[in-house]
């Protein structure tokens, strides 16, 4: 395997002394290890019950795991003040496929809930036999980046001085990042979608900010488990969405203190999972220039999807 990555086109942020590389293997930008584990990912015998939950780095994903915990778990904890979610980071609450495999295959939750950053074409086969459904969370390009960019930044301890932006949106543009490139990891979906549109929904971060109640039915309804008349009456619908919110999970203490082993990474901040949470935050670190690049960019490789990014 060494020998593999010696060969293996690879990347090193030029700001950093301590991030890992990224390789590039199987058309995807990854560490070393979160590579191995996509290889190790690839034995997870899907079920047709399951639900994949989908996304980049940075597109929501904290959001959506939350989202669909709360959605899949509100009548176990008929009240959203007794909810795992107050106590537990959403990432603890569904595990990724490439990360905690063997707790995935023990299924302490006994949801069919799992998520994962993987691409397309790099889930287990078992994913595409099953014919499981798969909810893909997208976000825009250009917010995902600066969202991307801190939360790296972060990682290592690096103040925005010492980290200039301009690098990080240049390999961003090249394809490189954690699963990048990032439109083909959108466009893989994509594609998958249009062949299975029954199996597959698309959430757009912005349309569940600008309207969290249809978009949170529309979820319910495709994992299986729709809102009654009398729940949305009483406020259960409501009442998720209130929970989910980044001001609600953002202040709780568990996500405010505590720590995550993921990717190979010790001590993980769970706060840094929660920055702003603003749309078109972007606007505050692109030049003129730079928002040119990106959208010829952007129209290219998304042409024909339809996709708004
Ligand atoms: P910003 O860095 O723009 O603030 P992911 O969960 O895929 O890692 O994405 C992280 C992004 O989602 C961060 O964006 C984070 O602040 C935002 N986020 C986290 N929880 C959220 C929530 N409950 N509602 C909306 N956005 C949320």
């Amino acid at each position: 395997m060494k020998e593999l990555y010696k060969t293996l086109p690879q990347h090193t942020y030029s700001w950093s002394l301590v991030i890992v590389t990224l390789y590039k293997y199987q058309g995807f930008w990854n560490a070393q290890h979160i590579h191995e584990n996509t290889i190790l990912a690839q034995s997870y015998e899907a079920q047709p019950s399951d639900v994949l939950l989908c996304s980049c780095p940075k597109s929501g994903t904290t959001w959506l795991k939350a989202l669909s915990f709360a959605i899949l778990t509100r009548e176990k904890f008929n009240h959203a003040s007794a909810s795992p979610l107050l106590t537990t980071f959403p990432h603890d609450c569904i595990l990724f496929l490439e990360n905690r495999l063997e707790k995935i295959k023990e299924n302490p939750s006994g949801l069919p809930l799992l998520a994962t950053h993987l691409r397309y074409s790099s889930l287990p086969k078992s994913v595409i036999t099953s014919n499981c459904k798969i909810v893909y969370m997208y976000r825009n390009i250009k917010d995902v980046l600066v969202s991307y960019y801190h939360f790296v930044r972060e990682l290592v301890s690096l103040s925005v001085e010492d980290a200039p932006f301009e690098e990080a949106f240049d390999d961003f543009c090249q394809g490189i990042s954690s699963f990048g490139p990032h439109w083909d990891h959108i466009r893989e979906y994509w594609k998958a979608s249009q062949e299975r549109p029954d199996r597959f929904l698309f959430l757009k971060y912005e349309d569940l900010k600008k309207d969290a109640s249809s978009n949170v039915k529309q979820l319910a309804k495709f994992v299986g488990c729709p809102f009654s008349v009398e729940e949305e009456k009483s406020g259960v619908l409501g009442n998720i969405i209130k929970l989910c919110s980044f001001d609600s999970l953002s202040n709780l203490e568990v996500n405010k203190s505590g720590k995550y082993q993921a990717y190979g990474i010790f001590g993980l901040e769970h706060r840094l999972f929660f920055r702003k949470a603003k749309d078109g935050d972007w606007e505050n670190y692109f030049t003129d220039e730079m928002k040119e690049k990106i959208d010829k960019l952007i129209d290219e490789k998304m042409s024909g999807t339809g996709l708004v990014l």
